[in-house]
């Protein structure tokens, strides 16, 4: 049977890591992408030596020129994508008035633009095929209202907007669009003191991979078009 493709971004650390090394272990060929390099390396020779198949691009997704040059060089190798993984993002947890309007355009450029060169990259080539999955890494903070998190929230709401407008234009073309919403997962995301204190408290970014293999796996006919996860004791 022919391998699936599964592109994800920010696959240096964390989830996105973990979601690569989960496809490549269950018959995917994966697409590692981020900006540092030899993270990637590490990943990649990690999945080889397991015996399965990935490639690594450094792709920066707040730059137009980074996601296109690095969609052609995934398509000159494997021809499509199958599924996009949206999960490369930033955060700053600073209150509204702390923030610069560089916070502001650094996780709108990631989190939302970010993810829109990436979509706008796959979607002419999951169009003509009449199929494709795009997966978009959220946050609990879209619905939470939680505090030193405006601008976050606000760049994950309008990639939740954003994918939800998209997936009523492409449902007739058999692509499916899911939003996945954690809440506090233990990632490099948050500093290594709140990390050592409240990590039994967090999901971890096995956790996070193995739902999104389970929506990655459904039947074509179902969609699950939004999955909330949080720690069993709720937010931190
Ligand atoms: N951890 C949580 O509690 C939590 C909760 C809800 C949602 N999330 C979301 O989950 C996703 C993954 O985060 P994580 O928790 O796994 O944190 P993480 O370990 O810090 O991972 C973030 C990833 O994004 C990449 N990235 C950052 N800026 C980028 C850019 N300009 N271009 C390409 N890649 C970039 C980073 O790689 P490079 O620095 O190498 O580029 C890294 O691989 C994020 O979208 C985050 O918002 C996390």
């Amino acid at each position: 049977m022919k391998k699936k493709i599964l592109w994800v971004t920010g696959a240096s650390t964390g989830i996105g890591r973990e979601i690569a090394k989960l496809f490549s272990k269950n018959d995917f060929i994966v697409v590692a992408t981020a900006r540092r390099k030899s993270r990637l390396v590490s990943l990649v020779q990690e999945i080889k030596f397991a015996g399965n198949e990935a490639s690594a691009f450094v792709c920066d997704v707040s730059s137009e020129r980074s996601v296109f040059n690095t969609f052609k060089r995934i398509k000159e190798r494997y021809g499509q994508i199958d599924v996009l993984v949206n999960n490369a993002g930033v955060t700053s947890f600073k209150s509204f008035a702390d923030s610069k309007i560089y916070d502001f355009d650094y996780m709108m450029d990631i989190n939302l633009r970010g993810s829109f060169l990436c979509i706008k990259s796959v979607l002419p080539q999951m169009l003509k095929k009449r199929k494709g999955h795009i997966i978009n890494i959220l946050s609990v903070a879209v619905h939470s209202k939680l505090e030193n998190s405006s601008l976050y929230a606000a760049s994950k709401a309008g990639l939740l907007a954003m994918s939800d407008g998209l997936r009523l234009e492409v449902r007739g073309y058999n692509i499916k669009v899911t939003n996945i919403m954690p809440g506090a997962v233990d990632t490099p995301m948050w500093d290594s003191r709140t990390r050592q204190k409240k990590r039994n408290r967090m999901m971890t970014p096995e956790d996070i991979a193995s739902v999104v293999f389970d929506v990655v796996n459904k039947p074509n006919k179902l969609q699950i078009e939004e999955v909330v996860l949080r720690p069993q004791k709720g937010d931190l």
